[in-house]
């Protein structure tokens, strides 16, 4: 295990009920308050209402940006920001999924420097601060609720990045499961096979003596592929929409990954692709992780092996590492295939024509990423194409 520091200011606010706790947080960042949500889902199922009448109650002057973008654009987080400095904005309310969080983040952080957002976005520039801001969590999926992360879409440039800053923790963030009842089954599974992404991006490093954090990742694995047929079958389940909520926060908090540094690549791939693509995260993810898993077996068999015979229930006797470490990546497509997950990038219209063009983008940032298999533009290449 390495050495590390973990710290997560973010109050996390779960269960039935809790909106109702935004009448003791948000009066303590000020009044002047920016609504920050997406295309209109929080209308169609209330929580609009809801959220605006407690806001009222407690005499906020009310702002909004609605029409955030999934995979958030940065043109919308400038307009968010222009709000912030033309009316003087102190706190920032996001209500929505992974989305809306990232460019909440965006825009706390744009409203407080003169540096143009898309270049702290793309480390030209540093953020020192960010206007406070809370969310209301509607989707399971990211962890964006709980951590310094986002990732912005440039439509102009066709770049997707993930960035944060010591600054862009949410102060608070209400999970009442009963507020993901309305997410269609779709954004339901990509919610899914993103937060196990993000498991799976930790578990493979090369760090030794993590036992703790093993079974962690691997509980949690089982803890979502036990659950979410469940949930599938009957998507007003409380306790289904909780354990899958609860699920997705700790996924990616910074709680399961400490002491070493997970890989990474396959959501620097899906990022590339969604850039020049625009499809759901969790939709490429569940394209590419099982390849990317392929093409990178043996940098480490037995890693491979221990979550193929812990999480998937593979029995090694009789069997070469090897064949144990695939048996297992092929019961993963197989649970992804059986919730409805996207296996190939045919499946969004997407082929051969812009590999290339995929493959660049994958190394805009660095020449090389992934931390357990180190990848270049060759080796984003043959990922896209064992996934076509
Ligand atoms: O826009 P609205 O109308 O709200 O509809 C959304 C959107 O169409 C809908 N939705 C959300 N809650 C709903 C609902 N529909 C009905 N009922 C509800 N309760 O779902 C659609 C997708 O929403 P989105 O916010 O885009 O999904 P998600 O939470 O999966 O976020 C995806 C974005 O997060 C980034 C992804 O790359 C992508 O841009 N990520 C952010 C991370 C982070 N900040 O830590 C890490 C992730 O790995 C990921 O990269
Ligand atoms: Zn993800």
């Amino acid at each position: 295990m390495e050495n590390f520091t973990y710290y997560n200011p973010t109050k996390l606010i779960f269960g039935k009920g809790q909106l109702d706790k935004l009448k003791e947080e948000v009066p303590q960042y000020g009044s002047k308050v920016l609504v920050v949500y997406g295309g209109g889902s929080i209308k169609r199922n209330g929580l609009y209402d809801q959220v605006l009448a407690y806001l009222a109650d407690m005499n906020a002057e009310v702002f909004e940006l609605s029409g955030v973008e999934p995979n958030p654009r940065v043109t919308t987080a400038r307009k968010g920001i222009n709000i912030c400095k033309q009316e003087g904005i102190e706190f920032l309310l996001a209500v929505g999924g992974g989305s809306t969080i990232d460019c909440t983040k965006a825009i706390a952080t744009g409203a407080k420097t003169d540096e143009d957002i898309w270049d702290i976005v793309t480390k030209k520039a540093e953020a020192n601060d960010a206007l406070p801001f809370g969310t209301v969590l509607t989707l399971a999926a990211t962890g964006s609720e709980m951590n310094a992360g986002s990732v912005i879409t440039n439509w102009e440039t066709n770049e997707k990045h993930g960035w944060g800053t010591p600054y862009t923790f949410p102060k608070f963030s209400i999970l009442d499961p009963v507020h993901t009842y309305s997410v269609p089954r779709n954004q339901t599974v990509y919610g899914i096979v993103d937060m196990m992404s993000h498991v799976l991006e930790h578990y493979f490093h090369h760090t030794p003596n993590t036992l703790l954090q093993d079974r962690m990742c691997e509980g949690a694995l089982q803890t979502v592929m036990e659950t979410a047929p469940k949930l599938l079958e009957d998507p007003e389940n409380y306790d289904y929409r909780a354990t899958i909520m609860y699920n997705g926060t700790m996924a990616l908090n910074g709680m399961f990954n400490m002491g070493y540094h997970g890989d990474w690549a396959t959501h620097n791939l899906e990022h590339a692709v969604s850039a020049v693509h625009d499809i759901p995260h969790g939709g490429g993810l569940a394209i590419l992780f099982p390849n990317w898993m392929k093409y990178s077996l043996d940098e480490n068999v037995e890693r491979f092996k221990q979550l193929a015979v812990r999480v998937f229930d593979i029995d090694p006797e009789g069997k070469s590492d090897r064949e144990t470490a695939l048996q297992g990546i092929e019961k993963l497509r197989a649970f992804w295939d059986s919730i409805g997950a996207p296996s190939r990038l045919a499946d969004y219209d997407i082929n051969e024509d812009s590999i290339d063009e995929m493959a660049q983008k994958t190394v805009i940032a660095r020449p090389e990423y992934g931390n357990f298999n180190k990848l270049n533009i060759e080796d984003s290449k043959a990922i896209f194409r064992a996934s076509l």
